[in-house]
């Protein structure tokens, strides 16, 4: 692991578990968290990707909101605005993954340089990441948002290299979101996907370098473990 420098984290899903928005979604539809949960963040996925291809960027907030809407329409739930506002408030407030910052510490203990990169907007990225009080184990909190595309696209990727000063080679990608590190790999970073709950990796033309069941593999992986 001697030429990486740096390491560029995707930060939902993989630092921030998404699915913790379930116990708010419970309180107002008892029975339904998981089923909302579960559809609100596939539709997220799919408006980013499509208003990347349209060329209709919004930020990550808006296309959360939408996909909050649209999950409710569709599982006929009366969403009324002050719980949308709640459950969307929700997102910004996302509980870390419990071996995230004793990891982070780790790796920033052994010179790394780290980062989030992510398609959220600098304002969804600084409040879930100032509210777990994580903002000081990051040299760099980078949105998508500057660029108006979102990942998979190879401009969301450069962001890192800007911001690190370094070649793509030098710096590891760390997703869990297989589509996330597919991407990557093609832009040119090694990469490493965080397989939590033993998911098949995309077929889309790429493997992760590295395949851990946690972010705390990082640090074995850089002990040399
Ligand atoms: C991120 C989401 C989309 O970029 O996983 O943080």
């Amino acid at each position: 692991m001697n030429h990486i420098k740096a390491i560029a984290f995707d930060l939902y899903g993989t630092l921030f578990d998404v699915h913790s928005v379930i116990d708010q979604c419970e309180q107002r539809f008892p029975g339904r968290g998981r089923e909302i949960s579960t559809l609100w963040r596939q539709k997220q996925l799919e408006y980013t990707w499509l208003r990347s291809l349209m060329n209709r960027y919004v930020t990550f907030e808006q296309a959360t909101e939408d996909a909050l809407r649209y999950t409710c329409r569709h599982l006929k739930l009366d969403l009324n605005e002050e719980t949308h506002a709640a459950l969307c408030d929700a997102y910004l407030k996302l509980r870390p993954f419990p071996e995230v910052p004793e990891t982070l510490a780790h790796l920033k203990a052994r010179g790394l340089k780290l980062a989030v990169l992510s398609n959220g907007s600098p304002h969804s990225i600084a409040s879930v990441v100032g509210h777990a009080g994580l903002r000081d184990s990051f040299d760099h909190l980078l949105s998508v948002d500057p660029v108006r595309i979102f990942k998979p696209h190879d401009r969301a990727y450069e962001l890192a290299e800007g911001a690190f000063g370094l070649s793509r080679a030098a710096i590891l990608f760390v997703s869990s979101n297989a589509w996330d590190a597919t991407g990557a790999r093609y832009f040119g970073f090694p990469t490493a996907w965080i397989n939590r709950a033993g998911n098949t990796f995309d077929e889309m033309g790429q493997r992760p370098d590295w395949e851990l069941s946690g972010l705390n593999g990082l640090s074995k992986l850089f002990d040399g473990a």
